[in-house]
């Protein structure tokens, strides 16, 4: 971007906790930022965590990499740079989402620890948490469930996360869970804890949730 922009920031008058107080809300709205690999099991936590949650009646709601990438970020690819504004845009819907009062999970593999590090100065280090799927790529290529480890093998897929592109390990995850080892309802147990730790909800919505 070379053009000088002339733009200004325009306050608005309500503030985040009178829209939450509007709808009722008494958690604290955060993101839980899933990274791992292709088919370590993001989206499917990430649905199973939001419909237990929104049948409790805890309001969130999940960006999902595939979904995303069908309407906003159609025009990105997979280059590292495409990668990169892909964890942009979503880092700065999450934030607006945040500020509507929902708690937000995304789901993208976000492989690149610097674009996560990115994503935590959008959204706010109190209100980013990191969450390790942390599958081993045996496992997710064994599942291959898209056959897109089998086409990046072959070479009819470039650039394929974890075969031909890179994959970042967070280092200090708030949570590390193995997908392959653990079943999805010890694993949806685990990201309860931590919602219920960063949402801070209260002793009855807790009970129900649990
Ligand atoms: S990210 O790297 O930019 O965070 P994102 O999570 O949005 O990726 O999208 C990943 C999904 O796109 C994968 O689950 C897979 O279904 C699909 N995909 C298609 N091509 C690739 C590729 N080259 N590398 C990784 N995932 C790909």
């Amino acid at each position: 971007m070379t053009e000088k922009r002339e733009i200004v920031w325009h306050q608005g008058q309500m503030t985040a906790a009178e829209r939450q107080k509007l709808l009722g809300i008494t958690h604290q709205p955060f993101v839980i930022w899933f990274t791992g690999l292709s088919g370590s099991g993001k989206s499917t936590l990430a649905f199973a965590i939001e419909r237990r949650l929104i049948s409790k009646g805890v309001l969130c709601t999940v960006l999902d990499g595939d979904n995303v990438r069908h309407g906003l970020n159609r025009d990105l690819g997979f280059s590292p740079l495409d990668r990169t504004e892909n964890i942009r845009r979503v880092a700065e819907v999450a934030r607006l989402m945040i500020d509507s009062g929902l708690i937000v999970i995304t789901s993208f593999i976000s492989p690149y620890r610097e674009d996560r590090v990115m994503a935590k100065a959008i959204i706010g280090e109190d209100k980013f948490v990191e969450v390790y799927l942390n599958a081993s790529l045996e496992a997710c290529e064994k599942r291959d469930t898209k056959g897109f480890y089998r086409k990046a093998r072959a070479g009819e897929l470039s650039g394929f996360t974890g075969i031909s592109s890179p994959y970042e390990a967070p280092e200090y995850p708030e949570l590390s869970i193995d997908t392959s080892t653990l079943t999805l309802d010890v694993c949806v147990g685990s990201l309860l804890q931590v919602v219920i730790k960063h949402s801070r909800l209260g002793d009855a919505a807790t009970n129900r949730v649990i």
